[in-house]
């Protein structure tokens, strides 16, 4: 059986036989698909990249029909149960699980990287008291590139890898800072001590104590969710990622225009709008009220947590989180939203609309839930997700900077305005 497709071309009655690779077809093997010399070719006509392969990449694995996401083959529920963030974050990176000497060596360099320059805290002061904290991220984080302005040599090895410490080491401080900004609270410096969950806690939370202790059930809790965000293949961000890095831009930069895409309520701000939605809610007698109007399609209003571009069952991550909500609310108590949560769920897994659309809950659906009962603001929670997210930006962008077959990102289009015309001059307008 031969690798290949042939195509015939009705309009001219020929016949093409293209490769197959890895179940796809180049797209630029169309081209040369004419009618005639003057014809440009033909082109794929694909928004939003719904069947696009964008890349070959060897990070992060996902059937969406199965459930499965694996971390450079290692499945996600193995990792939530037996790793930690950073190990992780390391295997994501370099490919490999750290053996003991790596691993201490990696947490000691994440370690020494988590200070911000005064400069920083300076600017990040600049910000309303009132601002978005993911607004505060994004832009500081792009800031950062003026101060590291060795950042810009992405083809240095040495050079690269710095940054990419910086960034996994600094994107909880900054965030953490953002958050004090937001309660004007001052700063907490890093405390190096703690893991690196338990320091972002610290950085958030620690008051007047000498030496802040994290729970260690929410610290795990934290940590086990930052695992299950850490990447998620060619996810928005990600793909924003790899398109500003396709143009050799510094990874800061790359990274503000990753972090903006993550923080639309359809990608890494759902899991804010699912808390809205279900205060909105506000009662178990209101669900199916709300069901219906989702399943009318009032005013474009969508059950937010549900439904995702690759998983048409249950997000295996989504599974995870429901475990960790356990542990945590064990400790904190339930979240009076639950039940709420849990209603929509259990309906929407019954009803016809959702079934025949395959919509299941996705990773945002319970997590506000938990992020909401640990203490953090609503607008906190895109930002929980940019935190882990970041070393699968990192990982994405190198593979895509090393890979020889990328080139600056730039679709085509299909033109559908005028043709060319005379410029009117403006007494003669109409
Ligand atoms: N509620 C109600 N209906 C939905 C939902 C939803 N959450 N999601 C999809 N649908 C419906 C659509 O209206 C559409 O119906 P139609 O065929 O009758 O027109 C059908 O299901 C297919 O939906 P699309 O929008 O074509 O699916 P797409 O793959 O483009 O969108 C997305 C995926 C954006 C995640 C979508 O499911 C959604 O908006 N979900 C809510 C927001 C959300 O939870 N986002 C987080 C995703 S996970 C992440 O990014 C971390």
């Amino acid at each position: 059986m031969a690798d290949t497709l042939t195509v015939t071309d009705n309009r001219t009655g020929k016949s093409y036989e293209l490769p197959i690779q890895d179940g796809t077809i180049k797209a630029m093997d169309l081209r040369q698909i004419k009618t005639g010399p003057d014809d440009f070719g033909l082109m794929t006509y694909d928004p939003a990249f719904m069947n696009t392969a964008n890349c070959r990449s060897r990070i992060t694995y996902i059937d969406g029909d199965k459930g499965i996401l694996l971390y450079r083959g290692y499945p996600i529920e193995q990792l939530a149960e037996h790793s930690d963030y950073l190990e992780t974050a390391y295997l994501i990176l370099y490919g490999e699980l750290p053996t003991d000497g790596q691993l201490q060596s990696w947490r000691r360099e994440i370690t020494l990287h988590t200070m911000l320059h005064e400069n920083v805290k300076k600017f990040m002061d600049g910000f309303q008291y009132d601002a978005h904290p993911m607004g505060i991220l994004l832009s500081t984080v792009g800031a950062l590139s003026t101060v590291n302005r060795d950042a810009k040599n992405i083809f240095d090895k040495t050079t690269r890898m710095r940054q990419i410490l910086r960034l996994i080491a600094k994107v909880p401080s900054i965030a953490a800072y953002a958050y004090r900004h937001s309660i004007g609270r001052p700063y907490n410096n890093p405390d190096n001590d703690l893991s690196f969950t338990g320091n972002f806690l610290n950085m958030l939370f620690k008051m007047t104590e000498l030496k802040y202790k994290p729970h260690p059930v929410l610290e795990r809790a934290l940590d086990v969710l930052f695992i299950l965000h850490a990447d998620h293949e060619q996810n928005c961000s990600t793909t924003t990622m790899r398109t500003i890095g396709s143009s050799q831009a510094d990874p800061y930069s790359a990274f503000a225009g990753a972090a903006a895409a993550l923080y639309g309520p359809l990608h890494g701000g759902a899991n804010e709008a699912v808390l809205r939605m279900l205060t909105e809610i506000g009662s178990l007698n209101h669900v199916p009220d709300f069901i219906a109007k989702v399943k009318s399609g009032e005013a474009g209003s969508r059950l937010m947590g549900f439904g995702h571009r690759v998983y048409k069952s249950y997000d295996p991550r989504a599974k995870q989180i429901k475990k960790i909500a356990d542990m945590v609310f064990e400790v904190t108590g339930k979240n009076p939203l639950l039940d709420i949560a849990l209603e929509l769920e259990r309906i929407a897994l019954q009803d016809d609309y959702f079934v025949k659309r395959k919509l299941y809950p996705n990773v945002d659906f319970y997590s506000g839930l938990i992020y909401q009962a640990m203490g953090f603001p609503t607008e906190m929670f895109p930002v929980l997700f940019a935190i882990p997210r970041t070393v699968g930006w990192m990982a994405q962008w190198e593979e895509m900077l090393l890979d020889p077959d990328q080139k600056i990102a730039r679709p085509r289009q299909i033109y559908l305005g005028s043709e060319a015309r005379d410029y009117v001059a403006r007494d003669q307008r109409k």
